[in-house]
């Protein structure tokens, strides 16, 4: 009698790639999650898919980072190496998503180039991301995912895209994404914490709604495939709202701060983690979303598998 259903396949795994690690590395903050090597990211993947998820959402860490993000689409950055690995390993047995970001590239850690007074200059970022999406599309990715909430992101890439042939590409944008302290983890998974100031200029006050509706329907228009609700749980109502108002598929992303408070609530044995993890991802389907994107999914993915 369950109206909501939760199967594999409605899970997307995030997973980080570093460049010039000895060994897989503990995240501290988020316990079971890690930055891998070229190997272990193989072997992760691998398993991921083995339980069935939907799909593989890519974040690379270079060694060098830049006022330009260079290594994002070098030939030799970490991200790119890493997406023909997946693909030449996985094929098509997976949707393998590159997540398009200059943030984990940058020296400043900001998710755009940088004026000289220091502001993020909106218009010479997507020239950034055009060149960013072309060579992730080239090193094997099915779906590009840029998350770096410039105006005109979803444009750019689009016609990047359409420019070298790749009109099949999907672009999967991260539409509502809300200036959040959830994504606190993230940033030491990913190393991208901004050096100075916040990303509030150009990700979403979560005081407001409405907006989310005005990018959900400036991205169709720029020709987004799919969208992402970022944060999840705190932001259910901006996932039914999405959800209702498009006929796209729509993610709900579980970020690194929900899983964390689960984590390290369930370790003072304060809930019990796993009914908290079926309880929250359930939710966000119930919520409206086809897609969950969560570190659990592979975990979950078993679970649900022997279930
Ligand atoms: C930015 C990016 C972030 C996350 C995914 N892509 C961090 C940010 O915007 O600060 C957060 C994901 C998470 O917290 O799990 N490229």
């Amino acid at each position: 009698m369950a109206q909501t259903t939760l199967g594999p396949a409605d899970l997307v795994a995030p997973l980080f790639v570093k460049e010039g690690l000895e060994e897989m590395t503990a995240v501290s903050s988020m316990p079971g999650v890690y930055q891998h090597t070229i190997e272990s990211l193989r072997k992760a993947a691998n398993k991921a898919v083995g339980a069935g998820v939907g799909g593989l959402l890519l974040f690379g860490i270079p060694s060098v980072k830049d006022g330009s993000g260079s290594q994002a689409d070098a030939d030799e950055g970490i991200v790119n190496v890493a997406l023909r690995a997946l693909r030449s390993d996985l094929g098509d047995s997976t949707v393998l998503i590159a997540d398009l970001c200059l943030c984990e590239y940058t020296d400043h850690g900001h998710c755009g180039l940088l004026r000289p007074d220091g502001v993020v200059d909106n218009d010479a970022s997507l020239t950034r991301y055009a060149a960013v999406a072309a060579a992730q599309a080239e090193a094997g990715a099915h779906v590009i995912a840029p998350s770096g909430m410039m105006d005109g992101q979803v444009a750019a890439i689009r016609s990047a895209l359409d420019a070298v042939g790749r009109v099949d590409l999907p672009v999967l944008a991260y539409t509502a994404k809300y200036a959040s302290a959830f994504y606190g983890p993230f940033r030491d998974a990913a190393e991208g914490a901004p050096q100075f100031g916040d990303r509030a200029g150009y990700q979403m006050d979560p005081a407001n709604s409405d907006e989310a509706l005005r990018e959900v329907a400036q991205d169709l228009a720029e020709g987004a495939d799919a969208i992402i609700v970022k944060p999840a749980l705190p932001y259910l109502d901006i996932v039914s709202r999405v959800a209702g108002a498009v006929d796209v598929p729509v993610a709900g992303y579980q970020v690194s701060g929900e899983y964390a408070m689960i984590e390290a609530a369930a370790e003072r044995g304060w809930v019990d983690r796993d009914r908290a993890i079926l309880e929250t991802v359930t939710a966000i389907r119930r919520a409206g979303a086809d897609i969950v994107i969560t570190y659990w999914a592979a975990e979950l993915a078993r679970r649900l598998l022997s279930s």
